[in-house]
Parts: structure tokens; sequence; C-alpha cells
């Protein structure tokens, strides 16, 4: 099979950033477009990024000199994608026309916006975990009258360093569960050479993040009936959303209870041993291990372990009973990698190996 041809939607912004360097040279995938706003329609990439490329290695030769395309162009893009990643700020029903619009032309798309994230067809997928949610894809694809067409997205990046362990943990049934999360500036697609603000400060509020932490594992931990995802009731999230001088990295302290209390080393068990499609199909950007667990009790350490397994594993450290819930602990992941654009190739290609992309 050729390769899939592919878009990024948002392209000079901080996540598609991250899409242009992971897709250099991957054997599923081909960038055939770069497209963002109609400011940068026409120019070539290397001059749109100009003023604000932020990844540590330079731009991929592949993308120095694609001419760049406006999203909003649906007809033209169409024509040279199978697949488009969404990574772009803008209202959100514009942001659900134009997915929307992108899979009415038979293009699949992997979305890291919000927008369609509420919707009862609309998988959120962690590809390790709800897998089965895409067989609401049948009903998505009636109600947009397509054939192969469909959009997926990934869950906000606050919510992947807690929800794998509780999705991990489901046989024990978490019940309620108080967290706290202390997110990077990268989150809100920010250096600290434009955020002055956030060095040495923290703020105690991000807009949006707290229901979206509270509410988005509800729909993960899931199940599909009559067609559309019905998200869990039986669990109770409890969420503060903190921004940190932390350039990538977020990190979540958690507190939890669950119906059946799982042993220590049940629970460590559990979380180091799970594992889903992308490792059985030992896809190229799956972490061989998902999730690992520290002993030391300074771990993990955004400097120390972010980065681990190419930024796709989950640390997890200070497992300990606690006084008022069953249990506490302090988990990390990377927040443009696992939670952004990292998870979202991912989620692509997991739809290859499930042979979503054969016509
Ligand atoms: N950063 C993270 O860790 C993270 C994690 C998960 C999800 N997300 C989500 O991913 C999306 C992008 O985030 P980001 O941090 O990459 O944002 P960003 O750095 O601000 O980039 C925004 C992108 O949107 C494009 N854009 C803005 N207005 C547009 C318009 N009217 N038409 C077409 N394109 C337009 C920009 O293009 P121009 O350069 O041409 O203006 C740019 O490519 C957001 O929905 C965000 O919530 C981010």
């Amino acid at each position: 099979m050729s390769k899939v041809r592919v878009g990024i939607l948002g392209a000079t912004g901080m996540v598609g950033q991250r899409f242009v360097t992971l897709l250099n040279n991957h054997p599923f995938f081909e960038v055939t477009v770069l497209a963002a706003s109609n400011r940068n329609a026409g120019k070539t990439y290397e001059d749109a990024v100009s003023e604000k490329w932020s990844m540590d290695e330079e731009i991929p030769s592949y993308a120095k000199k694609m001419i760049m395309m406006n999203v909003l162009d649906i007809d033209n893009v169409s024509k040279q994608v199978d697949l488009v990643f969404s990574a772009v700020k803008m209202e959100k029903d514009e942001i659900r026309a134009f997915e929307e619009g992108y899979a009415k032309h038979e293009v699949i798309v992997v979305s890291n916006n919000s927008a369609c994230r509420n919707i009862e067809d609309v998988p959120m997928l962690l590809p390790e975990c709800n897998i089965d949610h895409l067989d609401a894809l049948k009903h998505q694809k009636e109600r947009l009258g397509t054939k192969h067409g469909f959009i997926v997205v990934k869950p906000n990046c606050s919510i992947q360093s807690y929800v794998p362990i509780f999705y991990a943990l489901k046989e024990f049934e978490p019940e309620v569960a108080v967290v706290s999360t202390y997110q990077a500036i990268s989150g809100a697609g920010r250096t600290f050479k434009t955020w002055p603000e956030m060095v040495e400060n923290i703020i105690p509020y991000i807009g949006g993040e707290e229901e979206k932490s509270e509410k988005e594992p509800l729909k993960v931990m899931g199940h599909v009936e009559n067609g559309v995802i019905v998200p869990a009731t039986d669990l109770k999230i409890s969420c503060t959303c903190i921004r940190v001088p932390v350039v990538d990295g977020h990190t979540a302290s958690v507190r939890v209870s669950f119906k059946k209390k799982p042993t220590k080393e049940e629970f460590i068990k559990a979380i180091t041993e799970f594992s889903g499609v992308p490792q059985r199909e030992k896809l190229p950007h799956a972490p061989k291990q998902f999730m690992y667990y520290f002993e030391e009790n300074d771990r993990p350490q955004v400097k120390l372990d972010v980065n681990l397994e190419g930024g796709m594993a989950v640390t997890v450290g200070r497992l300990e009973e606690d006084n008022i819930f069953q249990y506490k602990f302090v988990a990390l992941s990377h927040n443009t990698l696992r939670g952004a654009a990292g998870g979202g190739l991912l989620t692509a290609e997991t739809l290859y190996a499930l042979h979503y992309f054969d016509r």
C-alpha cells in the first residue's frame, strides 16, 4: 500500500510544529499539505514559522519549501489528502464546521481540538484504551452521510496523566477522585519568550480546563450502546488546574478511591502491565511500555522523566495509602507529545493498523 497522504491543519502552531517533526520520514504517512490561517497561505512553511519555530530540532527539510494552504480551503486541501491532523485555534463552531467539512469530503480527521469532543458518536480516543469506541463511527458516518470520512478526537492534554491509570484499574471500579494538575506553558501554545509573566510564577486558573478534566475522563471510561458512546456514571472527579513555569509536561497529583480496593501490588501491576493495540502492533510511535512506576520518592520529575519513550509514556510514583481516600499518587505525561501531536499520531497509526485507510 502506498503511503497515506496527510495534511496538518494548524501547521504553524505549537502542536502543528510537533506534527511536522514527528511525521518526518514516517513509514505509513506522507505530508502533502501544510495549512494554517489565511495570513500564512501562499508563504513557504519556513517563512511562515520563521518567528515562532519552537522545537529543539530544525524544521525538517521536507517541510521547509512547502507552500502553505488555508485550512478553510476544504475543496482544494481535500483533493490532496486522505487524513488531516487538526490543531487549530479558532471558535469552536468554526472548527466543528470545517472538521465535518473534511469528513464529508471523505477525509479522515484526527483532531486535537475540543470542538467535537462532546458529540456522542465521535470517539475520543486514548489509543491503548477505549478503541472499542470506534464502533460509534457507523452512527457518525450515517449522520454525516459519508462512506469513508469521519472524525476522531484526542482528549484534553490535562487528562493523559491520570485517566490511563484509572482505565488500567477499571476492574477495581474507580469511584471518586480529586485531582490537581500542574500544567506546562506549552499547553497554552506559549514559551517563556512569548509569556514572560510565567517566569518564576504560578497562575491558579486555566480557562475551561477544569470542566474538561472532570468530564472528558467519563467519556473515555464509557461504553458504546445503541451505536453511540455513553459516558461512565459511576466515577466522580473534582479537578483543579494550575499553570506552572514548566516548558513541557503536565503533572497530576491524584487521590482516588475504588469500589473494590486493589492492593498496592495489584495497583502497580495493573498499570505497568497495561497495553493495547499500539503495543501489540508495535506501532512506530507506541511506547514499548505505556506506564512506568518509580519507587523513588522524588519521581516522576519533569526534567528526568517527561521524555521517556519519546515523550509517549506516562510515569507514576508516590503511590501511598491516603488518610481520606484509598490511595494518592503523582503522575506525569508530555502534553505536546502524548497529550497532543504524539497522541494524535498514535491514534492515526492505530487506525492504520486496524485498516481504516484501506479503500
Ligand atoms: N499545546 C498543547 O499542549 C495542546 C494540547 C492538546 C490540545 N491542544 C489544542 O490544539 C489546538 C492548537 O493548539 P496550539 O497550542 O498548537 O495553538 P497555537 O500554537 O496558537 O497555534 C494555532 C494554530 O491555529 C491556526 N489558526 C489560527 N486562526 C486560524 C484561522 N482563522 N484559520 C485557520 N487557522 C488558524 C494558526 O495559524 P497562523 O499561524 O496562520 O495564525 C496556528 O497554526 C488548540 O485547539 C488547543 O486547544 C493543544
